[in-house]
């Protein structure tokens, strides 16, 4: 562990162009998961996994920003740091806040171990609008792992809501040789926590080895979802929802999808004013340890999305309508039938791609972005017609392509639909709604900024492109 706090100033790394201008991020060094996203007396919070050290995994504190319109962020002194001789002396692990009775809470796991395997729940309170908090005394409030599990080593990320009169709480975990498991909890007072059962577990082969910051929550009056991310038990892996009935605290999935197929992992949704359930979700990197420490920041957050259920309770995600608010010019392609690829006028690493193609039976469509003017450098999204796959592909002069290729079937008589969310070295790719493929290009040259249109057997409806502002006056 370094012994002191590194800060660069937000201005000093501005000029990385592999860095985004849209999305949120702390000022420099690591961060990870959102947590305790809450929408308070009109504010957004968001707190998330913070290194004050570093660029790279460790020291887990909880950074703080706050938000008017869930774009424009402003940084806040860290909310949480490990108390040496605490239950969270290795590091406040992830965790949410809850509004009791008018008093913010926060509740997170605190790690304890040089490997972080003593894992227990702990929460804390503030009397001044969540800028400082205090942790409970009596802290950790939830200690023991069930029995079922086992493992004090994955017992972590408590979600809280309130249900009736008493309050309900998940933990992430797993049970040994089966794979992932949500536990639930009861309490009535928030400090004494009573187990129930297993809200779900999981079949390591499927959805693998340990969940982790489990949510859990009703969508559109009728229906509960909970979204587990899955870890593989050395490496960060996949976020998967399911979607059901809850009678008498028994969940019982009826459908299960692919939350992020790609580079989304932890996130974590609130209930707004609005009613609307958001979600963000910690847009990881995908370079080694080296790379971070140069560049002296890691990952960034989603721009949240607002959650719903198609009537096949599938789960829809659509980035919130006021980033339409911050965007700059816009362009717009006109329908045209596909027949090869053209380059268009606009370009650009800050854009929000908005398109609807109508491929035929064995068409090809989508959008390339990130080009080099000889083409030896780009990124292609697409859609394939006939093996109802989604792919996008990154090459990079030089090196192998990374490739990702994900089931995206589209209804009968439905167009597709590309949102692309294009941000320095960020790529938020969600195709009609229901698909999201979070994807990072670490382009060699910040003069590769070309956009194609691509297709085959299609045809173009649509495309309309505009060009995003930095977020940092
Ligand atoms: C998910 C996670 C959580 C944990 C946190 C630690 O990315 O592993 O389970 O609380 O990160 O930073």
């Amino acid at each position: 562990m370094m012994s002191e706090p590194v800060q660069i100033s937000r201005e000093r790394i501005a000029s990385d162009f592999q860095r985004p201008i849209y999305h949120f991020l702390p000022p420099s060094n690591w961060m990870n998961d959102p947590n305790g996203f809450i929408q308070w007396q009109g504010q957004y919070h968001l707190f998330y996994q913070y290194n004050p050290f570093g660029a790279v995994w460790g020291n887990m504190h909880w950074g703080h920003a706050t938000s008017r319109d869930l774009i424009h962020w402003q940084d806040h002194p860290i909310a949480l740091a490990p108390t040496p001789g605490g239950p969270d002396e290795a590091g406040c692990f992830s965790g949410c806040a809850v509004d009791v009775d008018g008093t913010p809470m926060l509740f997170y796991t605190g790690a304890r171990g040089e490997r972080h395997d003593t894992q227990t729940q702990c929460r804390a309170i503030s009397r001044d609008g969540l800028m400082t908090w205090e942790k409970d005394l009596r802290n950790p409030i939830l200690h023991r792992v069930p029995d079922l599990s086992g493992q004090q080593a994955d017992f972590r990320d408590p979600f809280v809501w309130k249900q009736g009169d008493a309050w309900y709480m998940v933990v992430g975990s797993r049970v040994e040789d089966v794979g992932g498991a949500v536990f639930l909890y009861r309490s009535d007072d928030l400090v004494t926590w009573t187990y129930l059962h297993p809200l779900l577990i999981g079949d390591r082969e499927r959805t693998g080895l340990v969940w982790e910051c489990p949510n859990f929550f009703p969508l559109d009056d009728h229906r509960w979802v909970l979204i587990v991310s899955a870890h593989t038990g050395s490496a960060t892996g996949t976020v998967f929802y399911f979607v059901g009935d809850y009678v008498d605290h028994q969940f019982t999935p009826a459908v299960q999808g692919v939350l992020d197929h790609a580079s989304l992992y932890a996130p974590l949704t609130t209930l707004d004013d609005a009613g609307r359930r958001l979600l963000i979700g910690w847009i990881r990197e995908e370079r080694p340890d080296s790379a971070l420490t140069a560049a002296g920041w890691a990952g960034a957050q989603s721009i949240p999305r607002v959650l719903s259920l198609d009537s096949g309770s599938r789960l829809l995600m659509t980035p919130v309508s006021e980033l339409g608010a911050i965007r700059g010019r816009h362009s717009r392609l006109a329908a045209r039938p596909l027949d090869g690829e053209a380059t268009l006028e606009v370009s650009g690493r800050a854009l929000d791609l908005d398109a609807e193609f109508v491929p035929e039976r064995d068409g090809t469509c989508g959008i390339s972005v990130v080009c080099s003017m000889d083409g030896g450098e780009r990124t292609d999204v697409f859609y394939d017609a006939a093996q109802e796959t989604l792919t996008v592909r990154t090459v990079i002069d030089g090196a192998a392509p990374t490739v990702r290729v994900v089931p995206h079937a589209l209804d009968a008589g439905e167009h597709l639909r590309l949102r692309l969310l294009l941000d320095g070295s960020v790529l938020e790719i969600i195709a009609n709604q229901r698909t999201s493929l979070t994807h990072r290009v670490y382009s060699g040259d910040a003069a590769h900024q070309g956009v194609r249109v691509v297709g085959r057997q299609a045809r173009l409806n649509a495309l309309d492109i505009w060009e995003m502002p930095s977020i940092w006056r």
